[in-house]
């Protein structure tokens, strides 16, 4: 078992990784229903929160059937940071998450996520404000550090311990990386290997296969991994990890009829969740994923993303399902 605070998981738990525009109550309920055993919501602004931006608020939401589950923050101001603690905590979920490794410009540029990694003391005090503001156990997603030259999470990994974080991510890159290159997981196996460390240490980065999941799990001797890309389309990768950790063989990749269904989910709970229109546009970002390496999709996907009538688009789904006869598939 591992523990985070007082929530517990299994034996190299799986966590779906925070995800804007992408890991929203919709995308979460197939990762959940598919092996993910810790998911988060896609990040959110402490900026947003406090001025009570819809946006914002309408990323608390959480399901019980998704404990456990952790809010996600990021900001640049610490007292802000704190206050919204207490904000998201209002909200019930099982921990608090801060971002520590945004790498996009429009928050590592204003003081926020990664670029926290080039002021240790203030991601202290941070973490800290947050810690005080909260019952619930805090976690930390972060990086490996600014640039190649100041690769500096092994010092994050211990000063946030120290100040009570229960948990600490790794992404296998720097904020200069952005998503560029391999993800190295030989600091995150350092890490792990530190004595001083007694929280739990999840990496992240590259996660798509069965096999690497349990490679890495071997070679680095992380926690749990958290994944992101590869769950994108693809949420069975949770299940098809731990039946290959429990069997050593894989188990049948999903069927046409599997993805259709999945889809379908995915589709209606996002337009329970958003309405028909929004519901219907961020659906569109997804059929490619769902459907990735059928031959001659890309007339079904234009039709997917064109077309305004869920009536219509239930009607596609079950044309594919017909037409991709699963022998030749
Ligand atoms: C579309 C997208 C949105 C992301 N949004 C967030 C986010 O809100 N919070 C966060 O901590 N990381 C975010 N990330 C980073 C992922 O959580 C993860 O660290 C990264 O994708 C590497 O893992 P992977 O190789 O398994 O995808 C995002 C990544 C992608 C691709």
């Amino acid at each position: 078992m591992i523990h985070i605070g007082n929530i517990q998981l299994p034996d190299f738990p799986l966590l779906l990784a925070p995800m804007e525009d992408v890991s929203d109550p919709p995308f979460r309920a197939v990762c959940k229903a598919n092996g993910a055993d810790l998911m988060y919501t896609e990040f959110i602004s402490s900026e947003g929160l406090i001025r009570d931006a819809a946006k914002s608020v309408q990323k608390l939401d959480i399901f019980e059937y998704e404990r456990p589950i952790g809010i996600q923050l990021f900001g640049s101001d610490v007292e802000t940071m704190g206050a919204c603690a207490e904000i998201a905590t209002r909200a019930n979920p099982d921990l608090i998450d801060i971002n520590y490794g945004c790498p996009v410009k429009n928050v590592a540029c204003r003081g926020a996520g990664a670029a926290l990694l080039q002021d240790i003391p203030k991601m202290v005090r941070m973490t800290e404000a947050v810690v005080k503001a909260t019952h619930l156990p805090v976690t930390v997603k972060t990086r490996l550090g600014w640039d190649d030259n100041t690769k500096n999470v092994g010092e994050v990994a211990e000063r946030l311990q120290d100040i009570g974080i229960k948990a600490l991510t790794i992404h296998g890159r720097t904020r200069v990386q952005m998503y560029k290159g391999n993800a190295d997981w030989t600091l995150i196996g350092r890490i792990k290997d530190n004595p001083r460390i007694q929280i739990p240490i999840f990496g992240n980065g590259d996660i798509d296969s069965p096999e690497k999941a349990l490679e890495y799990k071997n070679r680095y001797g992380v926690d749990g991994v958290m994944i992101g890309r590869a769950s994108i389309g693809h949420p069975w990768i949770f299940d098809e990890i731990k039946h290959y950790a429990r069997t050593g063989e894989h188990r049948p990749a999903p069927t046409v009829a599997d993805r259709v269904a999945v889809c379908r989910q995915h589709l209606d709970f996002s337009i329970r969740w958003k309405g028909e229109i929004v519901g219907l546009f961020e659906m569109r970002r997804h059929y490619a994923n769902y459907f990735k390496g059928l031959p001659d999709f890309k007339p079904y996907r234009s039709r997917l993303v064109t077309t305004d009538s869920y009536a219509e688009l239930g009607a596609i789904l079950d044309e594919i399902q017909e037409n991709y006869i699963p022998e030749l598939v």
